[in-house]
């Protein structure tokens, strides 16, 4: 399936998912890499491993609706089935989720539906929880709120800070981004009203 990657920053999901799709079995294959920040780290490697690039800034469009419309024709002139998130950082209108909903995945840094919005590490830590991780999920029109795909858990050790917690979290990220596109784009996993369903394992 043709996967357009979203990104505003380092982009190591991003890379990951582009590592997975090196393999020539797996079911996605990104075809695009679209960043909101011209500045987006991402942007150099996505270029690096030969995929197509484009920088659609907020700024650069009259209104919120405006950006959304752009980004929406990108999606179609890359020829996009399933459109990953990973690390966008605003949130996408409700015209343009609806539009892909059940196609649209996002990653998350916790264990939804704890901790969505953002400082998920630090609030993890102030709320004093043992146990922290990733979610990645549909996209649903309210925000880190759509049915989860996969999740894979880590334990807060005891001194962590924000950055220790973020990095054994990152690592599970990159493991289980991969798997649950795969799962999404070979129809294992699709989205039915507002729940995912799974594809029996005989199949
Ligand atoms: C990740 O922790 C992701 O879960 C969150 O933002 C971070 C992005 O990192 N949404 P990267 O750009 O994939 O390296």
């Amino acid at each position: 399936k043709r996967t357009v990657v979203l990104i505003s920053g380092r982009g190591s999901n991003m890379t990951a998912l582009i590592a997975a799709a090196a393999d020539p079995t797996y079911p996605a294959e990104i075809v695009g890499v679209i960043s909101d920040r011209a500045n987006a780290a991402g942007l150099g490697i996505a270029q690096s491993r030969g995929i197509a690039t484009k920088v659609i800034q907020r700024a650069d469009y009259a209104s919120k609706d405006a950006h959304d419309d752009a980004i929406d024709a990108a999606l179609t002139g890359f020829g996009a089935e399933i459109v990953a998130l990973a690390g966008y950082m605003r949130i996408l209108g409700r015209g343009l989720v609806e539009k892909w909903q059940g196609r649209m995945v996002n990653i998350h840094p916790a264990l939804l539906p704890a901790f969505k919005g953002l400082d998920t590490h630090a609030r993890a830590i102030r709320a004093g929880v043992r146990i922290h991780g990733c979610s990645v999920h549909f996209v649903t029109p309210e925000m880190d709120d759509g049915p989860v795909i996969a999740q894979a858990a880590v334990p807060v050790m005891v001194g962590d800070n924000e950055d220790t917690l973020a990095a054994r979290v990152l690592k599970v990220e990159h493991r289980i981004y991969p798997l649950a596109l795969g799962l999404v784009a070979e129809g294992k996993a699709r989205m039915e009203k507002g729940h995912t369903v799974f594809a029996h394992f005989a199949d």
